[in-house]
């Protein structure tokens, strides 16, 4: 049995594209969704779906253990950020190493790193003109999006793309991909 906990900070959608995806699998629990924005779109999915929210701000993540041990206590055997904006600390990566996954909406290494999210990463590519794009699901370190690629896919872009288009697509492929690999990378543990 594998307990998961969902960390998000805004819509939520591959939060709960995954915990569908896992709801008639019994080896693997949706445990909780987690977020530091009291007004991201994953809080309302989250009571639709049964799944316990809860939230927490800057200091308790960053500063305390409070989350390191709330996700121990939980049983947590893997933790996956869906969306999720701020820097994992120290206490947490090292508590589960190599158990933190993390999806971003482009072909890493490149437009990763700080400031690159959401709308600004499409933005980006656009504006370098790039034929792809795509997404790359990774192990989580201390630096933003340097953690061991674990996964890649990518979608052809056209000129005429805007960068809601540049989203749209790479969504697609974040909806389709991120359970699939999830359930594989579960296979192992
Ligand atoms: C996704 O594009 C993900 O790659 C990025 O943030 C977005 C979250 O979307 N890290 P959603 O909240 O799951 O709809």
């Amino acid at each position: 049995m594998t307990r998961i906990a969902i960390f998000a900070s805004g819509s939520g959608s591959n939060a709960e594209r995954i915990t569908t995806y896992f709801a008639d699998k019994e080896s693997v629990i949706i445990e909780m969704f987690l977020s530091n924005n009291p007004t991201a779109g994953v809080i309302e999915r989250g009571r639709r779906l049964g799944i316990p929210t809860v939230l927490f701000d800057k200091k308790t993540f960053s500063k305390t253990n409070k989350i390191v041990d709330l996700l121990q206590n939980q049983q947590i055997g893997l933790v996956i950020l869906a969306g999720f904006l701020w820097l994992i600390p120290e206490n947490l990566v090292k508590a589960f190493p190599n158990k933190i996954i993390n999806i971003h909406p482009a072909l890493l290494p490149k437009y990763g790193g700080k400031g690159m999210w959401g709308h600004f990463v499409h933005e980006a590519v656009v504006e370098a003109g790039e034929k792809e794009s795509g997404i790359t699901i990774h192990f989580v370190n201390e630096h933003y999006d340097e953690g061991k690629v674990i996964f890649q896919a990518k979608c052809g872009l056209v000129s005429t793309d805007t960068p809601a288009d540049v989203a749209r697509k790479v969504q697609a492929l974040e909806h389709i991909h991120f359970p699939e690999v999830l359930e594989k990378i579960i296979a192992t543990i």
